[in-house]
């Protein structure tokens, strides 16, 4: 049977590893791959395109670019500092500014959620599929013990909210499908270059160890387990 898989952030850190390793399983015969500008380097099953997760319209002709079914989609791509911007993680409520919360919010929730409306009716009816988002341990509410990164958790955990939402409404049309939000662990990308000083000897993984672990904890995971949030290492996470 040839399948189809959808990485979206495919230029980011874990985006482009976990492409690698689908190229490399040789199991899929069409990997889209997508980032704001399109990523190049991979192999000739690999379709590069580049899709603005912000930009309604854009994620539409992308998904309408791909011939569905779609057996697997990773939504890989979000936003935690951006200095261009002046986006930067919050120490303190304070330091709350309402363009760069809005920004945050756009690429981590709302963009997943309309790319969610448009892929959704892509996975196949009769067999088993997954949609899994990149989310965050720290969008765990009941595990949120520093606080701080407000914006970011805000999206994450809002992010965690519509995984469980759309399983359920997914149920019914699609039972096999699999809707998950997963944490990669503390990976060694440029989201999280400015705040690896704290990560303790041996916790800071690969993007290619944490893509890894990502691929197998989707192959294992089971429709009973649809709208949980479960970690690099298959442990579920609180909500
Ligand atoms: N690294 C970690 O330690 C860690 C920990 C927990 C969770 N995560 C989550 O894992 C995911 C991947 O993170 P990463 O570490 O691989 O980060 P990364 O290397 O910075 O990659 C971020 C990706 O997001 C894409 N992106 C940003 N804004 C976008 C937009 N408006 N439209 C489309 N794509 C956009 C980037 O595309 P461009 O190339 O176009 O900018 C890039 O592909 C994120 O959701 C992050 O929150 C990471």
């Amino acid at each position: 049977m040839s399948k189809a898989a959808a990485i979206f952030g495919a230029s980011g850190g874990i985006g482009r590893a976990l492409v690698e390793r689908l190229s490399a399983s040789g199991a899929y015969s069409a990997i889209h791959a997508g980032g704001r500008v399109a990523p190049a380097g991979f192999g000739p099953e690999v379709c590069p395109f580049a899709c603005d997760i912000t930009d309604e319209a854009g994620i539409a002709a992308a998904v309408a670019g791909m011939a569905p079914p779609l057996d697997l989609v990773i939504v890989a791509s979000g936003l935690l500092h951006d200095s261009a911007s002046g986006i930067a993680p919050e120490k303190s409520f304070r330091a709350l500014d309402a363009a760069a919360m809005a920004r945050v919010l756009a690429v981590n929730t709302i963009g997943p959620a309309l790319l969610a409306k448009h892929v959704l009716p892509c996975l196949p009816r009769d067999r088993r599929a997954v949609f899994a988002v990149l989310s965050a341990r720290v969008g765990s509410i009941g595990d949120n013990r520093l606080g701080g990164w407000h914006a970011y958790r805000a999206s994450k955990a809002a992010l965690n909210m519509l995984v469980a939402n759309f399983a359920i409404e997914m149920r019914r049309s699609h039972p096999q499908a699999i809707i998950a939000a997963l944490h990669p662990g503390t990976v060694a990308t440029d989201l999280s270059a400015p705040f690896q000083r704290g990560v303790a000897e041996g916790k800071l993984l690969t993007p290619q160890t944490s893509a890894g672990r990502l691929l197998d904890v989707i192959e294992r995971l089971t429709p009973a387990e649809s709208g949980g949030f479960f970690a690099w290492d298959g442990a579920r996470i609180a909500w």
